[in-house]
């Protein structure tokens, strides 16, 4: 299977992404799945980026299998076992798990339903799943900008981007709101989600974050006809902190599985 991921984990810009990932949502992450975490308890991280979810996890005492496709962030991690795999390619071994995370994963993966399916199905009884996603505003709404000319380019880069990154082959823009219905028809239990998100500023992390995005992808939008000019401005723009604008929110949910519900054996 071709690589769905447009982005890059072993990279300079895919190291900053993690960071940025890690500031702006360890903290809730924690508290999402605190519940399932005890000593002993068998964890599966996946998409583990710089691993900030997994050491904390296995520093709380639990097992921790961390995957992903890039593992160059993945080295420093004690006591978590790691593994570049392709989650596509199924659960890897040390089931059934207690918990089972994945934060912007996902949405990048076409068969994400299916995966999803599979994840509740690895789950011991008693154990949760929980997901993280981005998902973004469609269209973008634009609050303020510096310069007379700055709208334009923020709605052809971003228009562009949306174009080739996103739909039916592409990164799934609004999964993270149907992933509370999919986790309730996978047969979970307490299946809960939340929404929240700030306005994307210049210079802050959530403008970083967004300007990280699109750096990673502006060679394949120069190639595409995007002006190197309008890319250059619109880097500038998001450091700019007269820049401001919706352009993306959060979402989390999770379920358990049931005490008793049939594990699959492995
Ligand atoms: C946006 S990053 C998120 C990293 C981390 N979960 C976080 O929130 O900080 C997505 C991660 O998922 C990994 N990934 C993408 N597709 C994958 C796949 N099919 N199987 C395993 N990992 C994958 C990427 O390499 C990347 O490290």
């Amino acid at each position: 299977m071709t690589r769905e991921y447009h982005f890059r984990t072993a990279t300079d810009l895919g190291r900053e992404q993690t960071e940025l990932l890690q500031e702006m949502l360890d903290e809730r992450t924690r508290q999402l799945i605190e519940p399932a975490v005890r000593p002993g308890a068998r964890c599966l991280e996946i998409g583990a980026g710089s691993g900030s979810v997994a050491r904390w996890l296995a520093g709380r005492g639990a097992s921790v299998v961390a995957v992903d496709l890039d593992t160059e962030q993945l080295t420093d991690l004690r006591d978590v076992a790691v593994l570049r795999h392709d989650i596509n390619e199924g659960v890897p071994p040390g089931g059934p798990f207690d918990l089972i995370h994945a934060r912007t994963v996902l949405m990048h993966l076409q068969r994400r339903e299916q995966i999803l399916g599979e994840l509740a199905a690895a789950l011991a009884p008693g154990g949760m799943l929980a997901l993280g996603e981005v998902c973004l505003h469609d269209p973008p709404r634009l609050l303020a900008v510096p310069e007379p000319g700055d709208a334009e380019v923020f709605q052809r880069v971003l228009g562009m981007a949306r174009e080739a990154f996103t739909g039916p082959n592409g990164m799934a823009l609004d999964w993270g709101l149907e992933m509370d219905g999919h986790l309730a028809a996978a047969g979970l239990q307490e299946v809960r989600s939340e929404l929240f998100g700030e306005p994307a500023v210049g210079g802050a992390t959530v403008g970083r974050y967004v300007r990280n995005l699109l750096l990673q992808l502006s060679p394949a939008l120069a190639e595409r006809g995007c002006a190197q000019s309008d890319l250059d401005r619109f880097a500038e723009l998001f450091l700019d902190p007269r820049m401001r604008c919706w352009y993306l929110h959060f979402v989390f949910s999770s379920g358990v599985k049931a005490n008793g519900a049939a594990t699959p054996t492995s």
